[in-house]
């Protein structure tokens, strides 16, 4: 087996609560992994056990073809970002920093060298002499960063390290986070229940409810083709609509016909559209819906639009100098081919 990390059957209870219900995962060498589901739903327990600070009730992981659920945490050379930075207050950065080679006792001549070069990577080899409380927030997430790479782990594990962030501070150290797991290439598994933070940074998504994985892809492929409305909703606005389905095509309420991208599948709750997809226009002749509210967002406007079997969103972006009024009587312009969700019951 070629994955960097192999997770088998594993489950976790808290007295009688099943937090984890027999996870089972593999993550290749050098993927940028992302946990991704609500709060709650075992996405910390998870990264956790894997860690090896939670022990799990049963099942197993493996570190390549070595199983590690029995090893101590700091035996599994692993590198942990969490959401508070957990520094010592009354060490450097440096010293911060070298905490972890102290701990292998590795010699003074290297950690200077590896500590230097890991501030280097962060950004923060001017800051080197200052303490904590000297540094922002952002500074602070990134000595914790340092402090997780400069052991040279294994498996980077982050659990939501951004989150308390403001939103400026949280995009720029999200590109960088990404730019600096590129270049080291270690598998890194990354905990978030921020969908777009999910898409940026993932190589692959795995989409977690009450404890089990429900499904699991590439960004693209869970925004464009979920198997589960769960994921489709999770991942950004969309319209789950109740279509008249015949073979590989469908009738939306409004009459209009189009082709299913993905037929045959059972226990279907709807057809799915991006609000982006859904293309709208003033209707010259008999309107298939009235715009109900619109609102300007600069790149792009969003509308609310009533039409047949409900009230459907829609996103314009670009270009436009005018918005369409309340009470427009508007055409609705839906893909060629549109995806069936299927309902979260029917996960096999
Ligand atoms: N030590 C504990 N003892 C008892 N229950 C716990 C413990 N740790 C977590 N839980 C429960 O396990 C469930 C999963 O918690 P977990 O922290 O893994 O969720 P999460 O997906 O990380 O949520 P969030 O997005 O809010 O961080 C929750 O219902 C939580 O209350
Ligand atoms: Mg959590």
């Amino acid at each position: 087996m070629d994955a960097s990390i192999s997770i088998r059957r594993l489950t976790k209870q808290f007295d009688a609560t099943s937090v984890l219900k027999g996870i089972n995962l593999d993550i290749p060498p050098g993927r940028f992994l992302i946990l991704l589901g609500p709060s709650g739903c075992g996405k910390t327990t998870l990264l956790r056990t894997i860690s090896g600070i939670t022990d799990p009730t049963s099942g197993e992981i493996w570190l390549r073809d070595k199983r590690i659920d029995g090893v101590a945490p700091e035996k599994r050379n692993f590198g942990l970002v969490f959401q508070t930075y957990a520094l010592f207050p009354h060490m450097s950065v440096a010293k911060n920093v070298a905490f972890g080679l102290e701990m292998r006792r590795v010699g003074k001549a290297e950690i200077d060298r590896r500590v230097a070069a890991a501030l280097d990577l962060v950004g923060l080899g001017h800051l080197a002499s200052r303490l904590p409380k000297q540094l922002s927030g952002g500074q602070q997430q990134r000595v914790a960063l340092a402090r997780a790479i400069v052991i040279e782990p294994g498996v980077l594990l982050f659990d939501e390290p951004l989150s308390n962030l403001d939103a400026k501070l949280r995009d720029s150290l999200r590109e960088d986070l990404r730019a600096l797991q590129q270049k080291l290439g270690v598998t890194s598994i990354y905990v978030t229940h921020d969908q777009s933070e999910a898409m940026a940074l993932g190589d692959e998504i795995v989409v977690m409810k009450d404890g089990a994985i429900v499904e699991r892809g590439t960004p693209i492929e869970l925004y464009r083709r979920p198997i589960y409305r769960f994921t489709a909703e999770f991942l950004g606005m969309t319209n789950v609509i109740q279509a008249q389905i015949e073979g590989d095509q469908c009738r939306l309420p409004w009459g209009a016909v189009r082709r299913i991208e993905n037929p045959g599948e059972s226990q279907v709750e709807g057809v799915a559209i991006r609000p982006e997809d859904l293309l709208i226009e003033p209707a010259e002749g008999e309107p298939d819906g009235v715009v109900e509210q619109s609102m300007f967002m600069g790149a792009a406007t969003h509308y609310w639009i009533k039409a047949a079997g409900g009230t459907l969103r829609a996103i314009t972006s670009g270009g436009s100098n005018t918005i369409l009024p309340v009470g427009q009587r508007v055409k609705l312009m839906p893909p060629p081919a549109l995806h069936l969700l299927k309902s979260l019951g029917a996960q096999s």
